[in-house]
């Protein structure tokens, strides 16, 4: 069976693709690498083990990265407007009784080494799907570019080749809170696509997917609907066009295990790393003409199809 890392900076849209992917029977999910983003890396792993205690998979491995861009400190991204103070829509979960990086852990507090490993050990039955800023995934390839390489693929939330960004006119979220990582992941050579905003703003949850959460009358369903309202609202208040709340994370896990949801364009991509621009993405199709390797970028996306599976599957997950 197919393996899978996750590499999330636990937030609401976060939560949903994990838990679309543990409702997923053709993949195992064999790790979960945190990093900063939505919220300090912390409270990224922290919400990790707690959305899968409340999922029922404590069994799951849970490593720290990176607390900050490769480039200095950087700002982190407060995005308390859409994801809450504390990542998950201000909902307290009940702690995992496990913490990370606990002393019997291997991998504690090393998501590119755990990654590396998982790398090496599956190859190209293993597929990466980073769903925050891809400096864990930089860090990766700093330690072993060839493992990286010849993993099944890597399926990257993040970016917008053809549409306006989320937090500049310019810049995606995931990439703008670490242009250099991104710059050096797209330039690698590494198998890749791109899920961005060209397509996951066209797939949406709406107050009646929720409805229908709650309607399941488990405690994962009450707290996933408590979260998504939060997530809905502020999507509402900021980008009502999208009619409800855009399910950009688990867009790029549904599309790493079914690539024929979207239509993808190959095309060598640059980061723009200064100016009012910083944090784009863009195409760079004169680079093939230098070798550049290209990277698969989705601008088309089925979203009924990827919306009936998102529902059947989050109806699963939250079932138990
Ligand atoms: O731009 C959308 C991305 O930013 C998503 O991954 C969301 O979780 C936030 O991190
Ligand atoms: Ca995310």
């Amino acid at each position: 069976m197919r393996k899978l890392i996750l590499d999330l900076d636990m937030g609401i849209d976060d939560a949903m693709a994990l838990c679309f992917a543990l409702a997923s029977p053709e993949v195992e999910l064999v790790g979960i690498t945190c990093v900063f983003g939505n919220v300090p890396v912390g409270v990224s792993a922290r919400n990790c083990l707690d959305v899968l205690h409340l999922l029922g998979r404590d069994d799951i491995p849970v490593i720290v990265g990176a607390d900050r861009p490769l480039a200095g400190m950087g700002p982190h991204r407060a995005f308390q407007a859409v994801h809450g103070a504390n990542g998950i829509g201000g909902v307290e979960l009940e702690r995992a009784r496990r913490e990370v990086g606990r002393p019997d852990d291997p991998a504690r507090g090393d998501a590119a080494r755990f990654i590396v490993q998982a790398a090496l050990r599956y190859g190209g039955d293993l597929l990466v799907v980073p769903t925050g800023p891809l400096t864990n995934i930089a860090r990766a390839l700093e330690l072993d570019a060839r493992a990286m390489t010849a993993l099944r693929g890597t399926t990257f939330m993040g970016g917008a080749l053809t549409v306006p960004g989320n937090v500049t006119p310019a810049a995606e979220a995931n990439i703008a809170a670490d242009p250099e990582a991104a710059a050096r992941v797209l330039a690698s050579g590494m198998p890749l696509t791109m899920v961005g905003l060209d397509v996951t703003h066209r797939v949406a949850a709406t107050r009646g997917d929720i409805a229908g959460w709650r309607a399941l009358g488990t405690d994962a369903g009450a707290a996933f609907a408590q979260m998504v309202e939060s997530y809905i609202d502020a999507y509402e208040a900021a980008d009502p066009w999208i009619g409800g709340c855009a399910l950009h994370d688990p867009l790029a896990v549904a599309v790493a295990l079914d690539p024929a949801l979207a239509v993808t364009y190959e095309t060598p991509l640059a980061v723009d790393l200064t100016g009012p621009l910083r944090g784009r993405t863009i195409g760079d199709e004169p680079a093939w003409a230098s070798g550049a390797p290209g990277v698969e970028v989705a601008l088309d996306v089925d979203a009924t199809a990827f919306l009936d599976r998102f529902r059947e599957r989050m109806a699963r997950g939250l079932s138990a």
